[in-house]
């Protein structure tokens, strides 16, 4: 039950009994996620961090909170899979591209699709919520393959990231669904 309702019209309503089934997995539920304490956020490159909101290892899938406190980049890299985003606060494109997201602003991207990620100089920090259908193939300067970065480099990166702050390794396996 959440909170309980005073004066809302559906107050009298019963939740549905044995809502989930036998072998349905828990919900994810994390409270003010684009939070502004630093050890939250996985360095993902030099200049933009990631906060794991939930991971799905079988679909090679994640979501997460991309940060930039000031300019930032993700470098040149392909999706062979879409990816979606909304924009929390700050500014950010990619190169490739002729829009600049803001605040309230939603993105998809379709599978097959290479770009350069930056974020903007800004009063307030560049968050924005993304779902990843990974992996991320890096691309060098003439667009060729240079590697990839997939939910199992994700899932080390964060659990060295999260055991160096005292978060703890363990909290990783918490967002797995
Ligand atoms: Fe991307």
């Amino acid at each position: 039950m959440p909170e309980k309702a005073s004066t809302e019209f559906w107050k009298d309503l019963k939740p549905i009994a044995n809502s989930t089934k036998p072998d349905a997995l828990p919900e994810v539920y994390l409270s003010k996620v684009a939070t502004d304490d630093d050890r939250y956020y996985v360095p993902f490159t030099e200049t933009v961090g990631s906060r794991p909101l939930w991971i799905n290892v079988k679909d090679n899938s994640w979501s997460d909170i991309l940060r930039a406190k000031s300019a930032g980049l993700v470098n040149r890299h392909y999706h062979p899979h879409e990816v979606f985003a909304y924009t929390i606060s700050g500014k950010w494109g990619y190169l490739e591209r002729d829009w600049t997201a803001t605040a309230g602003d939603f993105v998809y991207e379709a599978p097959g699709e290479g770009h350069t990620l930056v974020a903007y100089e800004s009063p307030e920090p560049m968050k924005t919520l993304f779902i990843v259908k990974g992996p991320l193939i890096w691309l060098d300067e003439n667009g060729d393959t240079a590697g990839y970065f997939d939910v199992h480099d994700y899932i080390d990166m964060c659990r060295r990231h999260y055991d160096e702050v005292g978060i703890g390794a363990a909290y990783v396996n918490s967002l797995f669904r």
